[in-house]
């Protein structure tokens, strides 16, 4: 399976999605979280933050310092790529000591750094519903191979009349 979409009603639902994704998440893991503004990326990194044992209220978009490193019973690097403006930015960052270290990277717009993105990722996309406000379709792509264990378990820990790959 390369490919899990998940229907979420409400942000509790994407939060509790980031939280069974969580469980799953090894040392290492990148994550590129996608959508519009609005969407709900950082609802579901709070979720992702909740299930790695870190103070959700804690977690906020990175602004001026454009990562936030958060301890759990793994390091969290939360990066929001929509505020870099040039690529120097990016790679000032130090990005590749994170995404080889030993935390989870949450990468939000992920998509406007994607050339810097390691070989292996797992993209979450969120996409709102045009009509139902609170509803999005959340998009789990195992891009290089390397998270098919995890979208199968996932699979299994959502309700399974709101997935389908
Ligand atoms: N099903 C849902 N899942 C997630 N958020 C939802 C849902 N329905 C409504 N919302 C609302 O949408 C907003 C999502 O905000 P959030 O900051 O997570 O978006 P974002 O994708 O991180 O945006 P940005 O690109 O500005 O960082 C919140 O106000 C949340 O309450
Ligand atoms: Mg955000």
């Amino acid at each position: 399976m390369q490919q899990l979409k998940v229907v979420s009603d409400s942000p509790e639902a994407t939060d509790r999605i980031g939280w069974l994704t969580a469980g799953y998440l090894r040392p290492g893991d990148v994550l590129s979280i996608t959508g519009e503004l609005g969407a709900g990326k950082t609802v579901l990194v709070k979720g992702i933050a909740a299930g790695l044992d870190i103070d959700p209220a804690q977690v906020t978009s990175p602004t001026f310092s454009l990562m936030n490193e958060y301890t759990g019973r793994l390091p969290m690097y939360h990066f929001d790529a929509y505020r870099i403006n040039r690529p120097e930015e990016w790679e000032d960052l130090g990005y590749e000591e994170y995404f080889r270290g030993e935390g989870i990277t949450c990468v939000e717009w992920g998509n406007m750094i994607e050339e810097y993105l390691p070989r292996v990722f797992l993209e979450i996309h969120i996409e709102k519903d045009a009509v139902q406000e609170l509803q999005r379709t959340i998009s789990f792509l195992d891009v290089g191979g390397g998270y098919e264990k995890l979208m199968a378990k996932l699979r299994k820990e959502v309700d399974h009349a709101h997935s389908w790959d």
